[in-house]
């Protein structure tokens, strides 16, 4: 049964992205249980797309997942999916899992953030080749799912380095398609995406130039982009007016190049962090921190090797070492949530975080005095009480397609926070003006920053937080989507 009558019906506007808004697992009764789904991506898209009568295409990501795609049919219902239709993908787990956690996560996520150590790293071998035969196959199962579900001349949305091979494969399919790809990360320059195997890199790269448009979160990953497509593929890269790259031209094909820096929701946002549940967590947070004269210096992240956690840990450190007057005035309160725990690299990076944090504890803590305050657990709402608490947030990523917890803090803050970020984060190009700018790498000047926030003046701490605010919301979710579907 269904509450929407066309729900079968084929689709003016497509969303393909791996996590989709919805997902399952057994409830305590046996039954399956809706949750939704995780990620900026997210919040981003489910504004507009619920209206729209768009299709959202998505993945199974577990077992709970997979039932609810089988018992379904073509699409679930809207009545559970909190009104989305959805087409969930029940791709092969051995595919799912080489596609997801051996390409997109293992490799294309350390080619973009530029993670990859060597001597160790990268090795490009048979069991790579495995990999990408299955990466190969999930993009190709996605190509095939939105031929299905897009109207004639439909608009369809492509998200983030899992799908890069789609618009390719989708304008073989459906050349009378609108395709769009956004990519939600950084994109890595040519000298380090040329690690990648020749035919890997060109395959990539074809594949996003396969749409229409090309998207991205700031001008830096756009150039990026056209500098691996002049590169690696000898395209024209045309520029407009202000010299920045507006379209590769590439194998008889023209693909335009755009940037919607993606903002934070702010009237979402300042509602949901004035509920009961946060103003419960703030008191617990504040009794935690003890006393009402200690600063509070916090993070938020999901617990990955991009987001720099021990290094921020180890520059709170020398914060402590170098200024002891911060010793028993300051708690650092930082929230590394569990992602990705399925790759050994993440589960030994959130051990060492752990072991970092205890460190400074054993090192420094006294009787009254707890300085770092380690949480691991997700809480949404955790969160938002520690960003109205904050003194000073510290955001300082290796490399970041945006990073939105930069972009909500100023936002919910309740009297003023001083902003130290990463200059790496795409953040940084919208609100450099205002924060503190760090080089991410360099922990001694991390400690530095951390010093200087915690003395700011709290009135121009006030002032350059409510700059930071509006920066911040100056596009939010529903108009970064519409303007893309306009622009396509
Ligand atoms: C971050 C990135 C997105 C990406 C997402 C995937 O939020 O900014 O670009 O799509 O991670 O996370 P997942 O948990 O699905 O692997």
């Amino acid at each position: 049964a269904s509450i929407d009558d066309d729900n079968g019906a084929a689709a003016p506007i497509v969303v393909a992205s791996n996590r989709g808004p919805v997902s399952y697992r057994r409830g305590a009764d046996g039954g399956l249980v809706a949750g939704r789904g995780g990620g900026g991506l997210v919040s981003g898209l489910s504004s507009i797309e619920r209206e729209a009568k768009a299709v959202w295409v998505c993945a199974a990501l577990g077992e709970g997942d997979r039932e609810a795609a089988r018992a379904a049919g073509r699409r679930l219902d809207p009545e559970d999916t909190g009104g989305h239709r959805v087409r969930m993908l029940d791709i092969p787990p051995g595919t799912f899992a080489a596609a997801y956690n051996g390409i997109a996560n293992s490799v294309l996520w350390f080619v973009h953030h530029m993670l990859y150590q060597t001597p160790l790293e990268p090795v490009f071998d048979k069991a790579f080749r495995e990999q990408w035969a299955a990466y190969e196959a999930y993009n190709a199962a996605f190509a095939d799912a939105v031929a299905e579900e897009a109207a004639q001349g439909a608009a369809v949305l492509v998200q983030d380095y899992h799908l890069a091979l789609v618009p390719g494969l989708l304008r073989a399919r459906r050349p009378d398609l609108r395709i769009g790809h956004f990519s939600h990360t950084p994109w890595a320059p040519p000298d380090y995406f040329r690690m990648l195997p020749d035919d890997v890199a060109g395959q990539l790269l074809r594949g996003v130039l396969g749409g229409d448009r090309a998207a991205f979160l700031t001008s830096r990953w756009a150039e990026a982009f056209a500098a691996c497509c002049a590169d690696v593929l000898g395209a024209e890269v045309v520029r407009d007016g202000e010299g920045r790259a507006a379209e590769v031209r590439c194998e008889g094909r023209v693909t335009r190049l755009g940037v919607h820096g993606l903002g934070a929701d702010g009237d979402f946002l300042r509602e949901r962090a004035h509920r009961a549940d946060v103003e419960e967590r703030m008191a617990a947070l504040r009794s935690q921190i003890g006393g009402p004269d200690r600063r509070t210096i916090v993070r938020v992240d999901r617990t990955e090797l991009s987001k720099n956690i021990v290094r921020g840990l180890h520059a709170y450190r020398r914060l402590l070492e170098e200024h002891p007057q911060w010793r028993g005035r300051v708690v650092h309160i930082a929230f590394a949530y569990p992602s990705r725990q399925d790759l050994a690299v993440y589960r030994d990076y959130t051990a060492e975080v752990e072991r970092v944090a205890r460190e400074i504890n054993s090192a420094f803590g006294t009787e009254g005095w707890e300085p770092v305050a380690l949480h691991v657990k997700d809480d949404f709402a955790r969160s938002l009480a520690a960003y109205r608490l904050a003194d000073v947030a510290l955001v300082n990523p290796i490399r970041d397609g945006m990073n939105l917890v930069a972009k909500e803090v100023p936002v919910v803050s309740d009297h003023g926070c001083a902003l130290v970020l990463s200059r790496e984060a795409g953040a940084a190009a919208e609100l450099g003006d205002e924060a503190i700018l760090v080089n991410p790498y360099d922990v001694e000047a991390t400690a530095r920053a951390l010093h200087f926030a915690l003395l700011m003046d709290p009135g121009e701490r006030a002032e350059r937080t409510k700059r930071l605010a509006a920066a911040a919301t100056a596009l939010p979710p529903a108009r970064w989507f519409t303007d893309q579907l306009r622009a396509l």
